[in-house]
Protein backbone atom coordinates (compact mmCIF):
# COMPACT_ATOMS: atom_id res chain seq x y z
CA UNK A 1 0.00 0.00 0.00
CA UNK A 2 1.28 3.35 -0.76
CA UNK A 3 1.49 6.38 1.47
CA UNK A 4 -1.27 8.82 0.66
CA UNK A 5 0.07 12.48 0.38
CA UNK A 6 -1.36 14.87 2.88
CA UNK A 7 -3.41 17.51 1.33
CA UNK A 8 -2.38 20.88 2.14
CA UNK A 9 0.77 23.32 1.73
CA UNK A 10 1.63 22.68 -1.43
CA UNK A 11 5.09 20.32 -1.32
CA UNK A 12 7.26 20.92 -4.13
CA UNK A 13 9.68 17.70 -3.67
CA UNK A 14 6.37 15.38 -3.46
CA UNK A 15 4.96 17.03 -6.20
CA UNK A 16 8.35 15.93 -8.10
CA UNK A 17 7.86 12.74 -6.55
CA UNK A 18 4.39 12.20 -7.94
CA UNK A 19 5.07 13.24 -11.40
CA UNK A 20 7.97 10.44 -10.88
CA UNK A 21 5.72 7.70 -11.32
CA UNK A 22 4.95 8.52 -14.81
CA UNK A 23 7.11 6.48 -16.84
CA UNK A 24 8.45 8.25 -20.18
CA UNK A 25 11.33 7.99 -22.29
CA UNK A 26 14.66 9.68 -22.73
CA UNK A 27 15.11 12.20 -25.66
CA UNK A 28 17.63 14.35 -26.03
CA UNK A 29 16.95 17.99 -27.62
CA UNK A 30 19.30 19.54 -29.96
CA UNK A 31 19.79 22.58 -32.36
CA UNK A 32 22.54 24.42 -34.07
CA UNK A 33 23.28 27.96 -32.75
CA UNK A 34 24.20 30.91 -34.25
CA UNK A 35 27.75 30.65 -34.49
CA UNK A 36 26.93 27.19 -35.89
CA UNK A 37 28.02 25.34 -33.12
CA UNK A 38 25.71 22.03 -31.48
CA UNK A 39 24.01 22.47 -28.51
CA UNK A 40 21.69 19.81 -26.61
CA UNK A 41 19.94 18.72 -23.42
CA UNK A 42 18.62 15.53 -21.94
CA UNK A 43 14.53 15.85 -21.70
CA UNK A 44 12.15 13.56 -20.98
CA UNK A 45 9.27 16.71 -20.75
CA UNK A 46 8.57 15.06 -24.60
CA UNK A 47 5.49 14.49 -25.78
CA UNK A 48 3.16 13.98 -29.04
CA UNK A 49 0.94 16.96 -29.79
CA UNK A 50 -0.56 16.20 -33.15
CA UNK A 51 -0.69 13.93 -36.05
CA UNK A 52 -1.87 16.32 -38.83
CA UNK A 53 0.21 18.76 -38.70
CA UNK A 54 2.24 16.77 -37.48
CA UNK A 55 3.75 18.40 -33.95
CA UNK A 56 5.53 17.78 -31.02
CA UNK A 57 6.40 19.35 -27.44
CA UNK A 58 9.57 19.34 -25.09
CA UNK A 59 9.65 21.41 -22.03
CA UNK A 60 13.26 23.12 -21.11
CA UNK A 61 13.67 24.76 -17.82
CA UNK A 62 14.40 28.36 -18.34
CA UNK A 63 17.51 28.00 -15.63
CA UNK A 64 18.84 25.43 -18.32
CA UNK A 65 22.22 27.21 -20.04
CA UNK A 66 20.84 26.79 -23.02
CA UNK A 67 17.50 28.09 -22.83
CA UNK A 68 17.86 30.92 -24.49
CA UNK A 69 19.23 29.30 -27.47
CA UNK A 70 16.38 27.13 -27.76
CA UNK A 71 13.61 29.99 -27.19
CA UNK A 72 15.41 31.46 -30.10
CA UNK A 73 16.25 28.98 -32.67
CA UNK A 74 13.95 28.17 -35.21
CA UNK A 75 14.51 24.74 -35.73
CA UNK A 76 15.59 21.70 -33.15
CA UNK A 77 15.99 17.77 -33.22
CA UNK A 78 14.62 15.08 -30.57
CA UNK A 79 16.28 11.99 -30.38
CA UNK A 80 14.93 9.31 -28.66
CA UNK A 81 17.40 7.04 -26.83
CA UNK A 82 18.15 3.62 -27.17
CA UNK A 83 18.26 1.64 -23.92
CA UNK A 84 22.35 1.31 -24.68
CA UNK A 85 22.08 5.18 -24.30
CA UNK A 86 22.13 5.85 -20.26
CA UNK A 87 25.53 7.37 -21.20
CA UNK A 88 24.52 9.90 -23.67
CA UNK A 89 21.78 11.13 -21.50
CA UNK A 90 24.17 11.69 -19.00
CA UNK A 91 26.41 13.49 -21.05
CA UNK A 92 23.33 15.72 -22.36
CA UNK A 93 21.94 15.91 -18.38
CA UNK A 94 25.42 17.92 -17.77
CA UNK A 95 27.31 20.86 -17.92
CA UNK A 96 30.13 19.25 -20.12
CA UNK A 97 31.31 22.45 -22.51
CA UNK A 98 31.88 19.34 -25.39
CA UNK A 99 28.72 17.46 -25.04
CA UNK A 100 28.87 16.44 -28.85
CA UNK A 101 32.49 15.53 -28.92
CA UNK A 102 31.52 12.67 -26.45
CA UNK A 103 28.59 11.06 -28.92
CA UNK A 104 28.22 10.56 -32.56
CA UNK A 105 25.98 12.29 -34.30
CA UNK A 106 24.79 13.50 -37.58
CA UNK A 107 22.88 16.90 -39.06
CA UNK A 108 19.27 16.34 -40.62
CA UNK A 109 17.77 18.82 -43.11
CA UNK A 110 16.85 21.50 -41.04
CA UNK A 111 20.40 21.71 -40.00
CA UNK A 112 19.59 20.33 -36.27
CA UNK A 113 21.74 17.40 -35.66
CA UNK A 114 20.67 14.00 -34.07
CA UNK A 115 22.29 11.42 -32.11
CA UNK A 116 23.59 8.04 -33.82
CA UNK A 117 21.77 4.95 -32.51
CA UNK A 118 18.75 7.05 -31.22
CA UNK A 119 15.57 4.87 -31.52
CA UNK A 120 13.86 7.63 -33.09
CA UNK A 121 14.27 11.41 -34.28
CA UNK A 122 12.06 14.32 -35.04
CA UNK A 123 13.29 17.15 -36.83
CA UNK A 124 11.64 20.22 -36.18
CA UNK A 125 10.48 23.70 -37.20
CA UNK A 126 9.94 25.61 -34.38
CA UNK A 127 6.02 26.08 -34.10
CA UNK A 128 5.85 28.11 -30.97
CA UNK A 129 7.49 28.57 -27.94
CA UNK A 130 4.82 28.96 -25.16
CA UNK A 131 6.14 30.65 -21.91
CA UNK A 132 5.05 27.96 -18.58
CA UNK A 133 6.21 28.88 -14.95
CA UNK A 134 9.84 27.70 -14.73
CA UNK A 135 10.02 25.94 -17.97
CA UNK A 136 8.74 26.90 -21.65
CA UNK A 137 7.17 24.81 -24.04
CA UNK A 138 9.24 24.24 -27.18
CA UNK A 139 6.30 23.21 -30.33
CA UNK A 140 7.85 21.67 -33.15
CA UNK A 141 6.27 20.71 -36.15
CA UNK A 142 8.12 17.96 -37.90
CA UNK A 143 9.68 18.18 -41.14
CA UNK A 144 11.67 14.55 -41.12
CA UNK A 145 11.63 11.27 -38.52
CA UNK A 146 13.57 8.46 -38.38
CA UNK A 147 13.01 5.25 -36.59
CA UNK A 148 14.56 2.05 -35.96
CA UNK A 149 13.81 -1.35 -34.16
CA UNK A 150 16.05 -0.58 -30.92
CA UNK A 151 14.37 -0.66 -27.48
CA UNK A 152 13.64 2.67 -26.16
CA UNK A 153 15.34 3.88 -22.91
CA UNK A 154 12.94 4.47 -20.02
CA UNK A 155 12.83 6.78 -16.78
CA UNK A 156 10.74 6.58 -14.14
CA UNK A 157 11.36 7.70 -10.39
CA UNK A 158 14.02 9.30 -10.67
CA UNK A 159 16.15 6.42 -12.01
CA UNK A 160 16.00 4.33 -15.75
CA UNK A 161 14.44 1.44 -16.66
CA UNK A 162 15.92 -0.86 -19.17
CA UNK A 163 12.91 -3.65 -20.00
CA UNK A 164 15.15 -6.07 -21.82
CA UNK A 165 16.44 -6.60 -18.20
CA UNK A 166 13.32 -9.03 -17.19
CA UNK A 167 14.24 -10.95 -20.67
CA UNK A 168 17.82 -11.18 -19.53
CA UNK A 169 16.28 -12.33 -15.66
CA UNK A 170 14.06 -15.41 -17.24
CA UNK A 171 17.00 -16.03 -19.42
CA UNK A 172 18.59 -17.22 -16.36
CA UNK A 173 16.01 -20.17 -14.25
CA UNK A 174 18.07 -23.21 -13.66
CA UNK A 175 21.59 -21.27 -12.69
CA UNK A 176 21.81 -20.22 -9.92
CA UNK A 177 20.89 -16.83 -8.86
CA UNK A 178 20.93 -14.09 -6.06
CA UNK A 179 17.79 -12.18 -6.62
CA UNK A 180 18.34 -8.58 -4.28
CA UNK A 181 16.39 -5.31 -3.92
CA UNK A 182 17.59 -1.51 -4.21
CA UNK A 183 15.11 0.26 -1.93
CA UNK A 184 14.63 3.49 -0.94
CA UNK A 185 12.92 4.61 1.99
CA UNK A 186 12.69 8.54 2.07
CA UNK A 187 15.84 10.09 0.98
CA UNK A 188 18.22 6.62 1.67
CA UNK A 189 18.71 3.50 0.53
CA UNK A 190 17.93 0.11 2.69
CA UNK A 191 21.59 -1.67 3.65
CA UNK A 192 22.11 -4.23 6.25
CA UNK A 193 25.34 -4.95 8.62
CA UNK A 194 26.21 -8.22 8.26
CA UNK A 195 29.27 -9.73 9.40
CA UNK A 196 30.24 -9.00 5.83
CA UNK A 197 30.58 -5.11 6.18
CA UNK A 198 26.62 -3.35 4.76
CA UNK A 199 24.83 -5.90 2.00
CA UNK A 200 21.63 -5.12 0.15
CA UNK A 201 18.84 -7.51 1.15
CA UNK A 202 19.54 -10.51 -1.31
CA UNK A 203 17.76 -14.06 -1.07
CA UNK A 204 18.24 -16.81 -4.12
CA UNK A 205 14.93 -16.66 -5.93
CA UNK A 206 12.57 -13.84 -5.53
CA UNK A 207 9.54 -15.80 -3.87
CA UNK A 208 7.62 -17.29 -1.91
CA UNK A 209 7.63 -14.70 0.36
CA UNK A 210 7.02 -18.24 3.01
CA UNK A 211 10.61 -19.15 2.05
CA UNK A 212 12.45 -17.74 4.03
CA UNK A 213 15.41 -17.80 1.46
CA UNK A 214 13.69 -16.17 -1.13
CA UNK A 215 14.16 -11.65 -1.24
CA UNK A 216 10.35 -11.42 -0.31
CA UNK A 217 11.11 -13.88 2.74
CA UNK A 218 14.12 -12.47 3.69
CA UNK A 219 12.60 -8.98 3.47
CA UNK A 220 9.44 -10.24 5.29
CA UNK A 221 11.82 -11.50 8.16
CA UNK A 222 13.08 -7.64 8.53
CA UNK A 223 9.74 -6.42 8.75
CA UNK A 224 9.97 -4.68 5.35
CA UNK A 225 7.26 -4.14 3.71
CA UNK A 226 8.35 -3.31 0.11
CA UNK A 227 7.09 -2.20 -3.62
CA UNK A 228 9.42 -3.93 -6.16
CA UNK A 229 8.86 -1.47 -9.37
CA UNK A 230 11.89 -2.59 -12.47
CA UNK A 231 14.73 -5.00 -12.93
CA UNK A 232 17.69 -2.82 -12.22
CA UNK A 233 20.68 -4.63 -13.10
CA UNK A 234 21.54 -8.21 -14.40
CA UNK A 235 25.00 -9.68 -13.77
CA UNK A 236 27.06 -12.85 -13.59
CA UNK A 237 29.56 -12.91 -10.62
CA UNK A 238 32.25 -15.19 -9.25
CA UNK A 239 33.58 -17.70 -11.49
CA UNK A 240 33.58 -21.61 -11.81
CA UNK A 241 31.45 -23.38 -8.90
CA UNK A 242 30.67 -20.17 -7.23
CA UNK A 243 29.79 -18.15 -10.54
CA UNK A 244 25.70 -17.02 -10.00
CA UNK A 245 23.87 -14.86 -11.95
CA UNK A 246 22.80 -11.87 -9.68
CA UNK A 247 19.47 -10.04 -10.54
CA UNK A 248 18.85 -6.35 -8.44
CA UNK A 249 15.45 -4.82 -8.72
CA UNK A 250 14.55 -1.65 -7.13
CA UNK A 251 11.75 -0.34 -5.78
CA UNK A 252 10.66 1.37 -2.22
CA UNK A 253 9.53 0.51 1.33
CA UNK A 254 6.09 1.52 1.83
CA UNK A 255 6.02 2.53 4.99
CA UNK A 256 2.07 2.31 5.94
CA UNK A 257 2.47 -1.29 6.78
CA UNK A 258 5.78 -0.87 8.79
CA UNK A 259 6.93 -2.91 12.11
CA UNK A 260 9.94 -2.70 11.95
CA UNK A 261 12.04 -5.01 14.56
CA UNK A 262 15.36 -5.26 12.87
CA UNK A 263 18.63 -3.37 14.05
CA UNK A 264 20.51 -4.64 11.35
CA UNK A 265 18.93 -2.23 8.86
CA UNK A 266 19.99 0.92 8.17
CA UNK A 267 19.06 3.49 5.86
CA UNK A 268 21.88 5.71 4.53
CA UNK A 269 21.77 8.75 2.15
CA UNK A 270 22.53 8.09 -1.44
CA UNK A 271 25.29 10.72 -0.77
CA UNK A 272 26.63 9.11 2.53
CA UNK A 273 26.95 4.98 1.16
CA UNK A 274 30.28 4.51 3.06
CA UNK A 275 31.49 2.24 -0.40
CA UNK A 276 34.35 0.37 1.49
CA UNK A 277 31.96 -0.72 3.61
CA UNK A 278 30.27 -2.53 0.54
CA UNK A 279 32.58 -5.70 0.20
CA UNK A 280 31.14 -7.15 -2.76
CA UNK A 281 32.43 -5.08 -5.66
CA UNK A 282 30.12 -5.92 -8.51
CA UNK A 283 27.27 -4.63 -5.90
CA UNK A 284 29.13 -1.41 -5.23
CA UNK A 285 29.84 -0.90 -9.14
CA UNK A 286 26.37 -1.01 -9.52
CA UNK A 287 24.90 0.79 -6.80
CA UNK A 288 27.42 3.74 -7.23
CA UNK A 289 26.17 3.52 -10.65
CA UNK A 290 22.16 3.86 -8.98
CA UNK A 291 23.45 6.35 -7.12
CA UNK A 292 24.58 8.51 -10.51
CA UNK A 293 21.59 7.95 -12.47
CA UNK A 294 19.67 9.03 -9.06
CA UNK A 295 21.60 12.07 -8.90
CA UNK A 296 21.22 13.55 -12.47
CA UNK A 297 17.89 14.72 -12.15
CA UNK A 298 15.20 15.39 -14.61
CA UNK A 299 14.89 18.53 -13.32
CA UNK A 300 17.83 19.38 -12.50
CA UNK A 301 17.39 19.18 -8.22
CA UNK A 302 19.21 16.36 -6.67
CA UNK A 303 15.93 15.10 -4.02
CA UNK A 304 19.17 13.76 -1.82
CA UNK A 305 19.78 13.46 1.89
CA UNK A 306 18.62 17.07 3.80
CA UNK A 307 20.09 15.67 6.71
CA UNK A 308 23.46 15.19 5.15
CA UNK A 309 26.05 12.92 7.48
CA UNK A 310 23.55 10.84 9.32
CA UNK A 311 22.62 7.04 9.06
CA UNK A 312 19.52 6.45 10.33
CA UNK A 313 18.64 3.16 11.61
CA UNK A 314 15.17 2.52 11.57
CA UNK A 315 13.42 1.65 14.45
CA UNK A 316 10.34 -0.18 15.73
CA UNK A 317 7.50 2.55 14.76
CA UNK A 318 4.04 1.56 16.06
C1 LIG B 1 16.32 11.79 -17.58
C2 LIG B 1 16.43 13.29 -17.57
C3 LIG B 1 15.40 14.06 -18.06
C4 LIG B 1 15.48 15.46 -18.08
N1 LIG B 1 14.45 16.18 -18.59
C5 LIG B 1 14.54 17.52 -18.67
C6 LIG B 1 13.51 18.28 -19.31
O1 LIG B 1 12.53 17.74 -19.80
N2 LIG B 1 13.65 19.63 -19.39
C7 LIG B 1 14.76 20.26 -18.88
O2 LIG B 1 14.84 21.48 -18.99
N3 LIG B 1 15.76 19.57 -18.27
C8 LIG B 1 15.68 18.22 -18.18
N4 LIG B 1 16.69 17.49 -17.62
C9 LIG B 1 17.84 18.22 -17.05
C10 LIG B 1 18.76 18.76 -18.14
O3 LIG B 1 19.16 17.74 -19.05
C11 LIG B 1 20.02 19.37 -17.48
O4 LIG B 1 19.61 20.41 -16.64
C12 LIG B 1 21.05 19.90 -18.46
O5 LIG B 1 22.15 20.34 -17.74
C13 LIG B 1 20.60 21.05 -19.29
O6 LIG B 1 21.65 21.34 -20.18
P1 LIG B 1 22.23 22.82 -20.33
O7 LIG B 1 22.48 23.31 -18.94
O8 LIG B 1 23.47 22.66 -21.17
O9 LIG B 1 21.16 23.60 -21.01
C14 LIG B 1 16.64 16.10 -17.59
C15 LIG B 1 17.70 15.31 -17.09
C16 LIG B 1 17.59 13.93 -17.07
C17 LIG B 1 18.71 13.09 -16.56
Amino acid sequence: MSEPIIEGAFDIIEFRRALGAFVTGVTVVTTIQSDGSPRGFTANSFSSVSLDPPMILVCIAKTASSHAVFSQTDHFAVSILAEDQKGVSGVFASKSPDKFAQVAWRARATGAPVIDGAAATFDCRTHEVVDAGDHVILLGRVVDFVHTNSSPLAYCRGAYVNFSLSQEALAVTGARARVGAILEHRDGLVLLETRNGLELPTGVKLEPQSDTASLRGVLAKLGLAAHLDFIFAVFESGNGPSASVQVYYRGRVSSSGAAWMDSAIHIVPLSQISWSELRDEAVRLMLQRYVRERSEDAFGIYVGDTEAGKIQTLSITH
